[in-house]
């Protein structure tokens, strides 16, 4: 088996399908997204999760909108309508991709991926380049634009040559962290991790996960322990299925185990991954990550979160500003259980994710170099370099 055989987000012959990560491990099934509303509840209810999957499968999704959008007027317009023009085809893919973007608030990548793909298509309207309202002749995508080749392609093609040319970037990013992780690791170093931040979260090796899947390879015999991660046990679902389908020596612990498995001297270093990290460096990931970050440095341990720069956000000042999403109060007080265990009415409070606080992150993992505090400097310019 090969790791990238887990790569949840994937086109097929022109259609979207996602691995449905609600029914790991017992089930590996890949669902067929075909609407705009299939993709919204997929996010929500995290068929698909993961911060750089969840940018991938939305840059498809803004595909489908625009796919969606031509059709629904090419046949209205052949029923006698009169056309729409490319600005109100345009309008409809915009009101699709705030749709989708509004599914979770905090993965940063949703609208990074949404806006990159929705600027491609912008930028083709922009330069007058349309033909009989919808067809788009000429249009360049940016990939294509390097090389100077016109092409003709109407908006659905150019939607989805920017969601490939998203997945290709991100599986070469997910590379780029394995080694540069693999660099601050020695062989048959214990690791512990949180959430699940492999090969089910990206369109590649993963981004905390990925320098263990190549240290795999490289004979690194690496033992991780693994965080169940409550309440949607990604830890114990994901992270130890995924680990073990490629031979990783994995230990799954309850979250509440962290502190003791550290201060035994079976954890090296901490890996975890990052769902958007503001400009200095404060770092939103799934809920306890902070937890675990305090614990390793009350143990004097390397916690080390791997962000790719698709997941820096510059517009974030500190994490103070990120949205913290909330969830379902079930997910804490009747799911898993075969009957609800906590009493009826009672309050609950269910954060999604929470905040890292950069003085607790030995070094931010990025595929363009590794980044140590203080922060803001580096990170702004590994994000500028990458966009420029
Ligand atoms: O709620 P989830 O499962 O989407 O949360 C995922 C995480 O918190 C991951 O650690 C994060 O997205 C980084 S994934 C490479």
């Amino acid at each position: 088996m090969s790791v990238t055989d887990l790569i949840p987000v994937r086109m097929n012959e022109g259609t979207l399908e996602i691995l449905d990560q609600t029914l790991l491990p017992l089930e590996e099934k890949f669902i067929k997204i075909e609407s705009v509303e299939a993709l919204y509840d997929a996010i929500k209810k995290l068929k698909v999760r993961g911060a750089p999957a969840i940018g991938v499968a939305a840059g498809y999704g803004v595909y489908i909108a625009a796919k969606d959008a031509v059709s629904r007027s090419a046949r209205e317009s052949s029923a006698g309508s009169a056309s729409d023009s490319i600005f109100e085809i345009m309008a409809e893919i915009e009101r699709d991709a705030d749709y989708l973007i509004s599914a979770r608030p905090t993965a940063v990548n949703l609208k990074w991926a949404v806006d990159r793909v929705m600027a491609a298509l912008r930028d083709a309207v922009s330069r007058n380049a349309v033909i009989r309202n919808t067809v788009i002749r000429d249009a360049v995508s940016r990939s294509e634009k390097a090389t100077g080749d016109p092409i003709d392609a109407d908006l659905p093609e150019i939607a989805l040559a920017e969601a490939e040319a998203i997945r290709k970037e991100d599986f070469d990013a997910c590379m780029g962290m394995a080694e540069y992780g693999l660099s601050l690791l020695e062989p048959g170093m214990g690791l512990l991790t949180h959430c699940n931040a492999g090969v089910l979260a990206t369109a590649g090796y993963g981004t905390a996960l990925a320098p263990i899947h190549l240290g795999q390879e490289r004979g690194y015999d690496f033992k991780v322990f693994s965080d169940e991660t409550r309440p949607l046990l990604q830890g114990a679902r994901l992270t130890s299925w995924e680990l073990a389908k490629n031979g990783v020596d994995v230990t799954l612990i309850c979250d509440n185990m962290a502190s003791i498995v550290m201060k035994s001297g079976k954890v090296d270093a901490v890996l975890v991954g990052c769902d958007r990290m503001a400009a200095n460096g404060d770092g939103a990931n799934k809920i306890g990550t902070s937890a675990v970050a305090i614990l390793a440095k009350e143990y004097g341990i390397p916690f080390y979160m791997f962000v790719p720069t698709s997941t820096i956000d510059l517009e974030t000042e500190t994490g103070a500003d990120i949205v913290i999403e909330e969830r379902d109060p079930d997910e804490i007080a009747a799911m898993w259980y075969e009957e609800r265990m906590a009493p009826e009415g009672v309050k609950t409070y269910n954060p999604a994710f929470d905040v890292t606080d950069a003085k607790y992150i030995t070094a931010v993992v990025t595929e363009k170099g590794i980044v140590y505090p203080p922060f803001k400097d580096g990170l702004a310019r590994i994000k500028n370099e990458t966009e420029n």
